[in-house]
């Protein structure tokens, strides 16, 4: 097109095709027809990350990738699932939305439900939800109700009243979650060229190692590709109902994002694991706070919950095989924590200073 030309010549690295949000990219593959309207705020594209620290920590020749799932536009993998939940919403007729959440879920139906025209109301535990999330469900106009209970009674009380009213539940027991957010597999794929060995990723409900899953299983028929990775979830010690098998009554751990004791997708879990010959193994809040430091000494600021991935990988070095390629999957952005950054972290920090040349100087050693 002759505005296309215009624009390359006035600035020669234009691009005629700029990322399309997930749902326009990979269209093929997803439950959307041409009536659907695309609520997206260009999710999706994160980048594929190679970490040479962290894969010398491996050894054994292995490569290790972080998927910064964390750059999406509300800074977490859910923004994948609810581009879609939210569509499928509007398609449908529906006026509002209803989800319980740790805290990024809210952020992101949050976000695209107001941008949608919808109305969302949203249920969180009283004081287990990082400062940023709760600041963006504020600013992206939800309506919080703050409960004093955990996650899973939240849970249990949004998918009774969704049952009963004309209200859509946006949490990963909506399908269309699932299919949004499948698409990361899709991209790390698309990024490698090859299907990982291990994909590493920390769980809570288990909606997003089902995703990834069903992601790796639909792709490797549309590459021919037969070898699959092994699925390995992570929980926290004192939150991990998946690794034990049991309901964990009273969950606790520093990663309030998987701060849950009774996970919905629980059968769905089991089943990724038998499938991909994976497992599931819990880390302490320890290992998650030294994973969390390793990876922001690689410039990369994840939450605790999504330092879980690295903290499970360093546990397993002995097992892994030579020249593996692991793919960890960081799920949201460090400044969605900042408390938990401001109380665990090794860096310098010099206060009350006084404002002179000299003073500095001294300080800087100089
Ligand atoms: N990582 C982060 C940062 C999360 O926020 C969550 C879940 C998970 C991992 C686990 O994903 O539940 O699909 O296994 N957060 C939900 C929420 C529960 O409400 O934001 P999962």
């Amino acid at each position: 097109m002759l505005i296309d030309k215009i624009k390359k010549i006035l600035s020669p690295n234009y691009k005629k095709t700029k990322w399309p949000g997930l749902i326009n990219a990979y269209k093929q593959y997803l439950p959307v027809t041409k009536n659907t309207p695309i609520i997206s705020l260009n999710e999706g594209n994160t980048p594929l990350i190679f970490s040479q620290s962290i894969s010398n920590l491996i050894g054994n020749d292995t490569k290790v990738y972080l998927k910064y799932d964390g750059l999406n536009p509300t800074g977490s993998f859910k923004d994948r699932g609810m581009t879609m939940a939210i569509s499928k919403a509007k398609e449908e007729g529906s006026e509002a939305v209803i989800c319980a959440s740790t805290g990024n879920t809210s952020a992101a139906a949050a976000a695209y439900a107001s941008r949608g025209g919808l109305k969302s109301f949203v249920l969180i535990p009283d004081g287990f939800v990082a400062q940023g999330k709760l600041a963006q469900a504020l600013m992206y106009g939800a309506e919080i109700l703050s409960i004093k209970g955990n996650f899973d009674k939240a849970l249990e009380i949004v998918r009774e009243l969704s049952s009963q009213y004309p209200i859509n539940l946006v949490n990963s027991v909506n399908p269309y979650r699932i299919q949004g957010q499948k698409t990361a597999a899709f991209e790390i794929v698309d990024d490698l060229g090859i299907f990982p060995d291990w994909l590493c990723i920390p769980m809570g409900n288990a909606g997003n190692i089902t995703a990834y899953w069903l992601g790796f299983k639909e792709y490797s028929k549309v590459k021919r590709c037969l070898k699959l990775p092994l699925m390995m979830g992570f929980q926290s010690e004192g939150s991990a109902p998946l690794v034990k098998n049991i309901i964990v009554k009273d969950p606790n751990t520093i990663a309030t994002a998987i701060r849950i004791g009774n996970p919905v997708n629980r059968e769905k879990a089991k089943i990724v694991k038998k499938e991909s010959k994976g497992d599931f193994q819990s880390v302490t809040d320890g290992e998650i706070i030294d994973a969390y430091k390793i990876l922001a000494k690689e410039g990369v600021f994840c939450e605790p919950a999504s330092a879980a991935s690295v903290a499970g990988l360093i546990k397993n070095k002995n097992r892994i095989k030579k020249e593996s390629t692991i793919v960890c999957v960081l799920t949201g952005n460090g400044l969605k924590d900042p408390d938990c950054a401001i109380k665990n972290n090794d860096a310098i920090f010099r206060e009350n200073l006084e404002p002179s040349l000299e003073t500095i100087t001294k300080i800087l050693g100089y």
